[in-house]
């Protein structure tokens, strides 16, 4: 059996541990701080409000929502795509217009405007909610959501979403 000093075996394993804490340290940075990006990056970039163009208002007539459809650039983190959707617009007296969000706010069903009965109408509990977007009927908890509006050369946008008045 060959017998080594043990003195002599110390600043080999030494000078190994500090090779594999280099190279760990390495590694890590390599990876770590671009996941570390990815995941905080859409966060740096904040709350700003990016305005949608959602149609034109010179076929809102007062008082009578409609259903604009529109699209938009949905973006996930780093995943960017073209996503479709709609609100129900309201020209209230042709100066403010009002852009309901198409989901109920019981469940999130999508319901619709009923004319013959000048109300709101979600199928699926029987909400109804009144031009305004109050509650008349039904399960639902607070009024319809709104977007923030602006309207620019004669085109709605929307802004944030508006829970009970709220950012949501
Ligand atoms: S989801 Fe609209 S009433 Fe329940």
């Amino acid at each position: 059996m060959e017998d080594y000093p043990v003195e002599e075996n110390v600043p080999r394993r030494r000078f190994l541990e500090l090779l594999l804490g280099a190279t760990s340290a390495l590694i890590l940075g390599l990876i770590g701080i671009p996941l570390t990006g990815y995941a905080v990056s859409p966060a740096l970039k904040g709350e700003k409000a990016e305005w949608v163009k959602v149609g034109p208002i010179k076929d809102l007539r007062p008082g009578e929502p409609v259903k604009l459809n529109f699209s938009y650039k949905k973006v996930d983190g780093w995943v960017e795509e073209t996503a479709n959707a709609y609100i129900w617009a309201l020209n209230r007296d042709g100066k403010n217009y009002i852009a309901y969000d198409s989901h109920c706010t019981h469940l999130g069903c999508a319901y619709r405007w009923n004319k013959e009965q000048n109300h709101f109408l979600c199928p699926c509990h029987d909400g109804i909610f009144d031009v305004d977007g109050k509650v008349l009927g039904g399960p639902p908890p607070r009024p319809l959501d709104r977007y923030e509006t602006k309207v620019e050369n004669g085109e709605l946008f929307i802004g944030r979403l508006l829970r009970g008045g709220k950012s949501a």
